[in-house]
């Protein structure tokens, strides 16, 4: 906040006060301008809230936030000293507002209902700076005059990787409304899931809202003795009290139903909507890439028009998210009648067949008022007419379409993905390896210099992506999301110019206050790691011996609580001790869990590490120095114990001097299930 430093220092040097360097308030985000002014206010539960019924709403919400928070129960009333909420016409802008703090009073104005929210939203902030209880609130006065640097401030939520309840959904919501982030893309349909009552079409969470889970066949439910299902899905009643809930908070909820690709859920309960044949007749637990894709005759357009219908009367958002990402053409090219279509319409390949499929589908959109908008693939084979575009592949699709005057989301993997974990170490929940930081996060660029400025006008905001394959407790949902979500809303809603790192991360210890205030589950500001012990390592405090496809990931046990989690490569699962002292050490012993192999991943599968096995269920090996090195010991591994998930096994290793890197493997007497080294120790 280079600029609101640069302002108080100057308004304090012409009053003549001390500390010009006073930090900015810890508002999260930052208004676009704050002026301090001379004096404070104080608000204790006598404080009067004065405000017309146009905004009884915003009120409400802001006085249950400072009593859940602070304890403080404001009441409506007139007199002095007064919170006032007031509409003023003349403030242009659906959510900009002004927040004026005087000695004698707290004044909310704005032009509209969004603004008056977010104003109290700042306010509620700058009465809670300081964590803890308190009977008497004390605000220093100033003048705040704020608007959002982007209208699309967004986070998408899997809910059909792994299902989450409506209580937690309306707490995502809720810690969203806190950092004004007013777009929830809802991802509701794919592979592994159909997770949104269709009247019309029962079967589709009759069947494809089920799934036998990964590893999961040894959770037999003794009622039916078959293993127990995982899914579920949300009513119509569910939907529509989530949608109101969220509209409370100024928060759209886009629905996302993919197309042409992550079909498969859909096609299992519909098989004449698919392209093959004979698709598989239950609902697939692998992650990746599956080439099932809808048809393109005229009765899937049906269904699915069918389904769009329904989803606008749930979903009243301007926006219809249509997927449209990883629609792997092959099963388009080996059907027949879908090749003759194709040619009849004089298409030359499969994504401009896409792109006319999703062109019809947005006219249909259009038709009923309604905008479509689609990852980036959906830019092959030509823009669709008025699409609007979330670029995930980098920021090039939305470049591409920004140049080409259509507007555009960005989203990018792997920055804006919050399935990454955030920290290093054997505490951070599951997750993708690769280590996305709050800081990272904040250093994103949401304003592509490729682009001119009136190109750049076509970047409506920006959104973080909660991918759920590898995160199944609500928890570790929330986890996941915060505090990189209050990056992310500065990056949506401050001015560019007022980007400033050491600030964001100063203004951010009262935010994670605010998030212990309603138990909102959290990552770290910073990574802080715990010292590695000499003789005892988890995986995430081991190397990796490469890293095509690094994942943290938890095993299929215990089927209920918490699981451990593995760091590893599942392309070739090998880890390294570096610099391990063997002095001593006659023993190793370790605990391992066996993870189902349940990746898509086309031919890569080949490329998968496999050392053959001599005993039923594989050995652990210890080489020194390199993985081709000496082995110098091999010890036997026998199944997990279901309670713990965990396969505990020691042996003899082969006394060494000195100091050695040690490469730890598995042979594997299938591709699936495998290995994962969880601890290690060396025992003297
Ligand atoms: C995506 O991550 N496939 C949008």
């Amino acid at each position: 906040m280079k600029s609101v430093r640069l302002v108080a220092a100057a308004f304090l040097a012409l009053c003549g006060a001390a500390a010009a360097n006073a930090p900015a308030p810890s508002v999260v985000p930052y208004p676009a301008h704050l002026t301090p002014q001379a004096g404070e206010f104080t608000v204790d539960a006598t404080t009067p809230i004065v405000f017309d019924r146009a905004d009884a709403l915003a009120a409400a919400y802001f006085v249950d936030l400072l009593r859940r928070s602070r304890g403080i129960a404001l009441h409506r009333r007139t007199g002095a000293n007064a919170i006032t909420l007031r509409r003023d016409p003349s403030i242009g802008g659906t959510e900009a507002y002004r927040l004026d703090v005087t000695p004698h009073g707290v004044t909310i104005s704005a032009g509209r209902s969004a603004g008056v929210f977010y104003g109290t939203i700042t306010l509620w902030q700058l009465l809670t700076q300081t964590p803890g209880k308190s009977p008497r609130l004390v605000v220093p006065a100033m003048h705040i005059e704020d608007a959002p640097r982007f209208a699309w401030r967004g986070l998408l939520l899997d809910s059909v990787r792994h299902f989450q309840s409506v209580a937690f959904i309306k707490s995502f919501l809720d810690a969203m409304a806190r950092e004004k982030l007013n777009v929830l893309q809802w991802h509701l349909t794919d592979d592994q899931g159909w997770r949104l009552e269709i009247r019309k079409y029962p079967r589709l969470t009759q069947i494809g809202a089920w799934r036998v889970p990964a590893g999961g066949q040894g959770d037999i439910d003794p009622k039916t003795v078959k293993p127990r299902l995982y899914g579920g899905y949300y009513t119509q009643a569910q939907v529509r009290e989530i949608v109101a809930f969220a509209a409370a908070r100024h928060i759209a909820v886009v629905p996302e139903i993919e197309m042409p690709g992550h079909a498969m859920a859909a096609v299992v309960a519909y098989p004449r909507l698919g392209s093959v044949p004979n698709p598989p007749t239950a609902v697939s637990s692998d992650w990746g890439v599956f080439p099932y894709l809808y048809n393109v005759d005229d009765k899937t357009f049906a269904f699915l028009e069918d389904v769009l219908t329904e989803t606008m009367a749930l979903f009243p958002s301007a926006y219809i998210h249509v997927g449209g990402d990883e629609a792997v053409k092959d099963q388009w090219k080996a059907n027949p009648a879908i090749q003759a279509k194709m040619h009849a319409l004089g298409f030359a390949d499969e994504d401009a067949l896409q792109s006319w499929f999703v062109a019809r589908i947005g006219a249909f959109l259009k038709a009923h008022g309604r905008r479509l908008i689609g990852w980036d693939e959906i830019l092959q084979g030509g823009v669709p007419p008025d699409a609007t575009i979330t670029s995930w592949r980098g920021i090039d699709g939305a470049i591409t379409a920004a140049k080409a005057g259509h507007d555009a989301v960005l989203s990018p993997a792997p920055v804006l993905y919050f399935d990454n974990r955030q920290a290093e170490g054997a505490n951070e929940p599951s997750g993708r390896g690769a280590i996305v930081s709050l800081g990272d996060v904040y250093d994103f660029d949401p304003a592509p210099t490729s682009l001119s400025d009136a190109e750049r006008a076509h970047i409506i905001g920006v959104q973080a992506n909660i991918w759920t394959e590898h995160i199944r407790e609500e928890r570790n949902a929330a986890y996941a999301t915060f505090p990189r979500a209050a990056a992310l809303a500065e990056l949506a809603w401050s001015p560019a110019a007022m980007h400033d790192h050491a600030d964001f991360f100063a203004r951010m210890p009262a935010e994670l206050d605010r998030y212990a205030a309603f138990g909102l589950p959290h990552g770290p500001l910073a990574a802080d790691p715990a010292p590695l012990s000499p003789t005892i390592r988890d995986s995430h405090e081991l190397a990796l011996c490469s890293s095509a496809i690094v994942l943290s990931i938890e095993g299929p046990q215990p089927f209920t609580g918490p699981r451990p989690v593995f760091l590893h490569d599942i392309i070739n699962p090998c880890w390294i001790w570096k610099n391990a002292d063997l002095a001593g050490v006659i023993q190793i012993a370790l605990t391992a869990g066996l993870l189902p192999f349940n990746f898509q991943i086309g031919a890569d599968a080949e490329k998968v590490a496999r050392r053959p096995a001599a005993t039923p269920d594989g050995e652990f090996e210890v080489h020194l120095d390199t993985c081709d090195g000496a082995k110098i010991a091999t010890v036997p591994m026998s199944q997990p114990s279901p309670g713990t998930g965990l396969a505990a096994a020691r042996g003899p290793l082969a006394p060494q001097a000195g100091v050695h890197d040690l490469c730890f493997v598995f042979t594997r007497p299938a591709l699936d299930p495998y290995w994962a080294l969880h601890t290690v120790e060396l025992v003297h």
